[in-house]
């Protein structure tokens, strides 16, 4: 039965804009009174988080350090990662953030990353797959792979696989999986990963690629059912970060101060890895710290036994052996 409530939030959530911008936010910070995201301890966690030198990742790191979690940072460039980390460590004073230079869109730079993380990190408690980016033209990266794909879809997959076990030693192990909104646009078409087909759109590839990352997560968590890992997607809304400036000004501009703030947009990233309550359910996507749907018309659907050929797709496009489900 839906209560008063949860009625008001979801005429919201189907009306998009309200929903995704921080109206959507603040009225469901008061309809639900919600604890502060940072008052969840993290203390003695490990989360390793992928792009924390920019936006969501960053506004991530700084409140993952304020909640008392170590932090293993991951980015692309090394001198970006290693401000970063000095911020991070005159924020709070005797962080432990290790750093480790990866591009996503690398599948050895991925596997190599993987290995330096399980190096540096003996426990790893949460895995945060933020990193993005939209690619405005259409490239094939050294390994043969259309980048978009490559970097939100395949890069994610890799590291996730190589770092399960490892997670999975942990008495509270989670996977947050940072999604786009933008995923409801576009179905996937499971006979063209690469986008051969049709002319290339940096939105469209990258909403293709959303919903693949999606998709994994939910069949990922489908294949640790019996496990103690829970593996959830969220979309963070519209949030005001250098990326969406950089890749969508006329949209940023047309919003404008009705973005969220960075803080805003990483609140179910913070809850989804730290609130008691967050480990209730396993395989879905969140925004504002609920349940919301996979699609918005039937045509975007993926079916079990789609999600299962994509990740057996994935499988063989990676060459990666099957991720272990038992500790
Ligand atoms: N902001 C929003 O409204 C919004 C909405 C929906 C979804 N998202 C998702 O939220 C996540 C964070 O986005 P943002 O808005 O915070 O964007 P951002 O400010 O551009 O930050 C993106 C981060 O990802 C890193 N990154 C990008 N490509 C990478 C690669 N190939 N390898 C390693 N790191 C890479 C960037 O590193 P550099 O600093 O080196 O560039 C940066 O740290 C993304 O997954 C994005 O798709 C954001």
């Amino acid at each position: 039965m839906l209560n008063a409530r949860s009625l008001v939030d979801n005429l919201a959530e189907v009306l998009v804009v309200p929903s995704f911008t921080r109206l959507g936010f603040n009225l469901r910070r008061r309809l639900y009174d919600w604890p502060d995201a940072e008052s969840y301890p993290m203390t003695g966690r490990t989360v390793v988080l992928t792009g924390p030198t920019s936006g969501l990742g960053r506004a991530a790191a700084g409140a993952f350090a304020r909640m008392g979690a170590n932090l293993v940072l991951l980015g692309r460039d090394a001198g970006r990662l290693e401000r970063t980390r000095a911020e991070l460590l005159a924020e709070t004073p005797g962080l432990a953030a290790p750093t480790v230079v990866v591009d996503m869109a690398s599948l050895a730079s991925v596997r190599a990353a993987a290995a330096q993380v399980l190096e540096v990190a003996p426990q790893i408690d949460v895995i945060v797959d933020n990193a993005g980016a939209m690619i405005p033209t259409r490239e094939v990266t050294a390994e043969g792979f259309e980048r978009t794909f490559a970097a939100m879809t395949l890069g994610p997959f890799v590291l996730v696989s190589r770092l399960q076990q490892r997670l999975m030693e942990s008495p509270d192990p989670r996977i947050v999986a940072v999604t786009s909104g933008g995923m409801y646009t576009q179905s996937l078409p499971l006979d063209d990963l690469a986008y051969e087909r049709g002319e290339y759109q940096g939105a469209l590839a990258y909403a293709r690629a959303k919903r693949a990352q999606v998709a994994l997560i939910r069949e990922r968590a489908r294949r640790l059912r019996g496990t103690n890992v829970v593996a959830n997607a969220m979309h963070p809304g519209w949030a005001n970060t250098p990326g969406v400036q950089a890749s969508l000004p006329g949209f940023a501009k047309l919003v404008g101060d009705q973005l969220r703030s960075p803080a805003e947009g990483v609140d179910t990233i913070l809850w989804l890895a730290a609130a008691p309550e967050a480990r209730a359910v396993s395989g879905r996507l969140f925004l504002d710290r609920r349940v919301r749907p996979f699609d918005r018309v039937p045509s975007t659907r993926l079916s079990a036994a789609d999600r299962a050929l994509l990740w057996g797709t994935v499988l063989a496009m990676t060459g990666e052996p099957e991720p272990t489900a038992r500790g």
